[in-house]
């Protein structure tokens, strides 16, 4: 059922509000082909997939159709000695599959508990934390060209997964709906608590032996400690990347800054922790980017990495704190901040 004149707020995790001309949930492959029939008979020429809309800053209102992407469904389609392989729905909450995957004890998804959106956009940005990325565990997925109006495999290869990037983001960006995943989970675990902070927790909460559930609950509360909850205040997570440079520019910066936070990718890179970099500088001698606010708009006091809308602050007040936070980075420290979201 297409609807008109549907307002987003409740779609986008950052709760902007947007007004999108057309509008309609899909959840099965055929009612995705069927809606994008009507489509191609509307008066509009632009086409949305949302799937959990935890990934986007809405600066406008959109004068096309929305999809909503709500194909569900969890099933176990192949099993070998080591391994299980579960394909789940584009439209599943992605929390919600990592606590299928540990209730069934298959192991991967962990430390990968309580990451806000759903399954099909898990791979289109290749979503990561405390040291897993769903690349480890990922096996295919299938998508439907929208252009071509037809369905595709996409194997591990295909998707060029890199940090927080692939092919979705990059160049078919816009030209896919992600279907379904399939994810490889293994029956023996291998626990990574190798990220500081896991560890940590791991002790405060006095678990003497590792269990994929501990693992999950350690994340549960980093994350609950750090990242603001979306249902009480808007966001959309890390809103930049950390961004690369070779070792000898970060020597360099170092020896500038020798409080500047950087992890060595052992390629010749290493990893800004853009965090410290946004805390590090403001709009104004002496102010900290982390913790201001602007109207609804702001800077989480807790992660400077994640912006906030407080309640009614426009995708625009928003995209133009994050434009002040990246020139004022850039002028104080010679790195161009890149935004993780995507901006529509
Ligand atoms: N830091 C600061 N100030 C801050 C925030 C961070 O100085 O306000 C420094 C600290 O030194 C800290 C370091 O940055 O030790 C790293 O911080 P944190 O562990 O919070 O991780 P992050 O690099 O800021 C990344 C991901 C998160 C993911 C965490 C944990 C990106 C863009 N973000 O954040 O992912 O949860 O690591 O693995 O890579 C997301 O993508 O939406 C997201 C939340």
């Amino acid at each position: 059922m297409i609807q008109e004149n549907i307002s987003l707020k409740q779609y986008n995790s950052f709760g902007i509000e947007a007004i999108a001309r057309y509008y309609a949930p899909v959840t099965t492959i055929d009612a995705l082909r069927e809606m994008k029939i009507v489509y191609d008979q509307l008066p509009v020429k632009e086409l949305m997939v949302l799937g959990g809309g935890s990934n986007i800053l809405l600066t406008k209102s959109f004068n096309g159709l929305v999809l909503k992407n709500d194909i569900g469904g969890i099933q176990q389609i192949d099993e070998d000695d080591e391994y299980v392989y579960l394909q789940a729905g584009a439209g599943v909450n992605w929390h919600s599959f990592v606590l299928h995957c540990i209730a069934n004890n298959l192991a991967g998804v962990e430390n990968l508990s309580l990451i806000p959106g759903n399954v099909g956009a898990s791979p289109m940005q290749n979503i990561g934390a405390y040291g897993a990325e769903i690349k480890d565990v990922f096996h295919s997925l299938e998508a439907y060209n929208l252009q071509e109006n037809s369905l595709h495999t996409f194997s591990k290869q295909d998707c060029e997964f890199g940090y927080r990037e692939s092919v979705f983001k990059g160049k078919y960006k816009g030209q896919y709906a992600i279907v379904s995943v399939i994810f490889k989970l293994a029956k023996q675990p291998t626990y990574n608590i190798s990220y500081g902070a896991i560890g940590q927790e791991l002790e405060a909460m006095g678990v003497t032996e590792l269990s994929l559930a501990a693992i999950s609950q350690a994340v549960i509360n980093i994350r609950s400690s750090k990242l603001p909850d979306p249902a009480v205040i808007g966001n959309a997570g890390s809103f930049f990347k950390n961004p690369e440079l070779s070792n000898d520019v970060f020597k360099e910066l170092k020896s500038l800054f020798p409080q500047m936070v950087g992890y060595d990718l052992g390629n010749g890179h290493t990893k800004l922790a853009a965090g410290w970099l946004i805390e590090h500088c403001g709009p104004e001698e002496g102010v900290s980017w982390k913790g201001y606010r602007v109207g609804d708009a702001g800077c989480h006091a807790k992660q400077a990495l994640v912006l906030v809308n407080y309640g009614h602050a426009s995708g625009q007040q928003i995209l133009q704190l994050s434009q002040a936070i990246i020139d004022s980075v850039r002028q104080a420290y010679g790195v161009t901040l890149q935004r993780e979201v995507n901006i529509i």
